[in-house]
């Protein structure tokens, strides 16, 4: 089986405790043992003991104890494979071909799981068990749970173990996949008298279990542990079987647990998978977008579920999904509702599902009294920072939709919409800055420019297509005669400009040549200004927008409001991704 099954012994015997825990703990001999202040509990006088003899640390302060790997495994927050990986190593033990190591460790822990489903599955189809009458009971037909790899672990407390470790697997390997646990020095199966349902990857490796109790004992499911082949956030149930069908369908319909992915499975609704009972994550919306961005999330009706569907559709909607949530009547899950009503109103109620938007502003509806004017205000407050989360097109619906339910103008709201969450702060800042005149009468970007074009004459015509920025007259001024007097690759004639200005225009003119020194920063300069006026031009845009965007409202003006929604959403994403950057 291509596992040595003395590694766990050696690593044991080689690898001194006294020596690995000396490493990271000062002990001190004291008698037969070593004693140290203890690393898993802060204390100030030693009660950690390490025993050379027995090969293990006790702490009579916190309870602590275990022998080398243990040690190993919690004082680096490390699984058993990771502990065994961690000690050969440091002690040059080697361990091709044990089962452990980068490549051989996953293999031999899918071998075991594998042996694990087949014993359980072949307890199932020996008819008859209390399983398989269960699953029957259920409405599952037997070519649906063979499909899925049902199994049954039987009520003998250690007939998988007795099994595995008849076919030579340690018991530390066996106990880090959790297919048995150890109590008073017993080891005993995890799973007793319930159904088994084997989580089987893409790849198709079964990675972990889930038992459900026959009837009702508790608790209803038990899982398997995280391991090395098993992180939840990694899986998705059902998807190995069905993830074909999602990519055909090109949608998939997200439930939360076994059952109701093998009866819609059963009742020809094949595009499904379940997220396990817990929130979605980002890698399980990641795996999800390798079939379909469209999803379909069929949670349980209580408060917990839809909590969960909630951010579950956040995460699966900054995946880029296009997410919609089903409501099923009478408060039930999908299993019980498709055995009930069939898969024709099924469909039906995938075909009603309401779309993501919808939903939060259900639900932020709920949250306050529309009737009350504080309650509105602070609904619409909440609905429009929803808003900036859409595209122009998509947005532009809502606003109307909200307007219409509310009975609040259009063009209210859309002021509200767009004239708040991003903050005011830059703007302000901005618009005191590049107004604010020195002493000479000009502002600070005025006078940078004309002193730019003045050093190098090659400014002036760059400078040109912002020729809006010289606010004020005597600026504007000083700058039309330096183009009418510019020459490619020739530089301005100070005595000639002054001849042609007015006595405002030279005082402005002086103060600038004495004031300003760019030494060899004069193209930096040219460039901040440049910025300047870019982002002061688009918040004067902005603030045009936002003003003509809320007196329009008509159902004439659609197609402007949306051509100028769109534009106005570009600048304040410009806007978002610049205040975003500075800090
Ligand atoms: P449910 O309680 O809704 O169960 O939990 P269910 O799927 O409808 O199962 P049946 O119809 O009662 O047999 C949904 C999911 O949450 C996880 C399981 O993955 C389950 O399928 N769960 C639930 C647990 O992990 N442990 C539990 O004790 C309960
Ligand atoms: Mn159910």
């Amino acid at each position: 089986m291509g596992f040595n099954d003395n590694i766990v012994e050696e690593i044991k015997s080689r690898c001194n405790i006294v020596d690995v825990i000396g490493r990271h703990v000062q002990l001190k001999k004291t008698g037969g043992n070593h004693k140290g202040l203890c690393p898993f509990h802060n204390e100030k006088t030693p009660s950690f003991v390490v025993s050379e003899d027995k090969q293990i640390f006790t702490c009579f302060g916190c309870g602590a104890t275990g022998d080398v790997i243990e040690f190993t495994q919690r004082f680096n927050n490390m699984d058993f494979q990771g502990a065994i990986e961690k000690l050969a190593d440091e002690y040059s033990i080697e361990l091709k071909n044990t089962g452990f190591g980068t490549e051989g460790k996953k293999v031999q822990l899918y071998e075991v799981n594998r042996e694990a489903a087949a014993f359980f599955y072949n307890s199932f189809t020996k008819e008859p068990n209390k399983a398989a009458t269960y699953m029957r009971s259920r409405g599952l037909e037997p070519n649906i749970l063979r499909k899925f790899g049902i199994g049954y672990a039987d009520d003998q407390w250690q007939s998988l173990y007795e099994l595995l470790k008849g076919k030579g697997y340690q018991d530390e390997l066996l106990l880090s996949l959790g297919l048995v646990s150890s109590s008073n020095n017993r080891i005993f199966d995890k799973f007793r008298d319930r159904v088994i349902f084997p989580i089987i990857n893409t790849r198709g490796k079964v990675v972990g279990f889930g038992g459900r109790a026959i009837g009702d004992g508790m608790p209803k499911y038990l899982n398997s542990h995280e391991s090395a082949v098993f992180q939840k956030k990694n899986n998705l149930y059902g998807l190995n079987l069905t993830r074909e069908d999602i990519n055909r369908e090109d949608c998939a319909i997200l439930v939360e647990g076994y059952m109701d992915v093998i009866s819609l499975y059963q009742h020809g609704v094949r595009n499904v998978s379940a997220s396990l009972g817990t929130a979605l994550t980002e890698n399980q919306a990641a795996m999800l977008k390798r079939y379909t961005s469209n999803i379909v999330l069929a949670y349980d009706a209580d408060e917990a579920g839809q909590t969960a569907a909630l951010r579950g559709m956040e995460i699966l909607y900054k995946a880029g999904c296009n997410v919609k949530v089903l409501d099923i009547p009478d408060g039930k899950d999908p299993d019980d509702f498709v055995r009930k009503n069939g898969r024709e109103a099924f469909l039906e109620l995938v075909r009603q599902a309401t779309p993501f938007m919808d939903y939060k502003l259900r639900r932020l509806k709920k949250q306050v009294d529309l009737n009350t004017t504080e309650g509105s205000v602070a609904f619409l407050k909440k609905a429009a920072l929803e808003m900036k989360n859409l595209s122009p097109v998509e947005a532009e619906t809502y606003i109307k939709k909200i307007a219409a339910e509310t009975g609040i103008s259009e063009g209210a709201f859309r002021l509200e919409v767009f004239g708040s969450g991003y903050s005011a702060i830059p703007k302000e800042q901005g618009k005191a800055e590049a107004r604010r005149k020195g002493k000479a009468g000009c502002t600070m970007l005025e006078a940078n420019l004309i002193r730019l074009m003045l050093l190098k004459s090659s400014y002036i015509p760059q400078i040109e297509p912002y020729k809006n920025a010289f606010e004020t007259a005597a600026c504007y001024r000083i700058f039309e005669i330096l183009r009418s007097l510019y020459k490619p690759d020739e530089e301005i004639d100070l005595k000639q400009l002054e001849d042609s200005l007015d006595e405002e225009a030279i005082a402005i003119l002086k103060h600038t040549m004495d004031t300003i020194q760019f030494a060899d920063r004069d193209n930096r300069v040219f460039e901040e200004c440049i910025d300047h006026i870019r982002a002061t031009t688009s918040m004067k845009r902005e603030e045009e927008l936002i003003q003509v965007l809320s007196i329009l409202d008509d159902e004439k003006d659609s197609d402007k409001i949306l051509e100028l929604s769109k534009e106005l959403m570009e600048i304040q994403k410009e806007r978002y991704k610049g205040t975003r950057n500075e800090l």
